[in-house]
């Protein structure tokens, strides 16, 4: 990330998100009023605009990003959800960005912690108004994540109890070093029975692929740098104490939750959930 600048793809995952507002309603599937708020100014405004932002999330490449996006999140919501009614109450968003759940999902008595780049967390911080989140800033490439859970339990997370780990939309800005730091830091604040979920790319096709999307994130600071290979995810995460549950292809997300006529794409992206072992 540039220092010192809120996260570019951050602002753009919340474009994104004020534009699904703009879908069918058979393809919205996480709605995210408050994100219009968190991108950038002429965005919002465009976006805000019901006949501009219908045109814009019509357009191929935005409609593919707004609908990868929305999978992702709302799996995410229902892992979140399903979480809650077994009980669980503590919510950690490592990489939270402008990430509304504390807020929009309201989950009866669950805890947020947010955990992000001081960058982008003053910027969230500056906008977000009375959230009921704690926020810790920690930079995963900088600062040892070997003291995240002690930052925790300052902050009030209770680590006798479990706690859903959401890892949105962050695994491919990180280094291996610091992906490896950040699992084993979930696992050292995790009680039995806590989760993680995240999503990822399939390491060989992030070898093999030269696209758009990867130029652009270069460009803005935030390169892609680290995916997984799906057969090793297992293994990977079994030696930092998490055992696999689910791990499933967009192209499996979308068949369950669009319609027929959005099935297509969705290929090198990935969805994992794996539980304390
Ligand atoms: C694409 S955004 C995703 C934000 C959010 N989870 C969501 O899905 O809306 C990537 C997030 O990773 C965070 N991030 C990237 N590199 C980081 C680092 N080295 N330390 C802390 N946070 C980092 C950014 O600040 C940003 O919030």
């Amino acid at each position: 990330m540039r220092t010192g600048a809120a996260s570019w793809t951050a602002r753009w995952v919340a474009w994104m998100r004020a534009l699904a507002e703009h879908l069918p309603a058979d393809e919205r599937l996480a709605s995210d009023p408050a994100a219009q708020g968190f991108t950038w100014r002429g965005a919002a405004r465009a976006s805000a605009r019901p006949w501009l932002g219908r045109a814009l999330v019509a357009l191929p490449p935005l409609r593919f990003n707004v609908l990868s996006l929305q999978l992702r999140t709302r799996a995410i919501d229902d892992a979140a959800r399903l979480f809650a009614a077994r009980g669980g109450r503590q919510i950690v968003l490592l990489g939270a960005g402008f990430d509304a759940r504390a807020t929009r999902l309201e989950l009866d008595g669950a805890r947020f912690f947010e955990v992000d780049h001081p960058a982008t967390q003053a910027a969230k911080r500056a906008r977000a108004g009375a959230s009921p989140a704690r926020y810790v800033a920690w930079d995963f490439e900088e600062r040892p994540l070997s003291e995240l859970p002690a930052a925790l339990l300052r902050e009030g997370h209770d680590p006798a109890a479990p706690t859903l780990t959401i890892w949105e939309g962050v695994t491919m800005y990180l280094s291996r070093h610091a992906l490896d730091a950040s699992v084993r830091a979930v696992r050292a604040y995790c009680a039995p029975g806590s989760e993680l979920v995240f999503n990822y790319l399939d390491q060989r096709r992030l070898d093999r692929r030269v696209s758009g999307e990867r130029l652009v994130v270069r460009w803005v600071g935030e390169p892609f740098r680290s995916g997984f290979a799906p057969e090793e995810l297992a293994a990977w995460l079994q030696t930092r104490g998490f055992r696999l549950t689910s791990d499933r292809s967009y192209a499996e997300l979308a068949a369950e939750l669009l319609p027929r006529r959005r099935h297509r794409g969705h290929v090198d992206r990935r969805l994992a959930l794996a539980t304390t072992s």
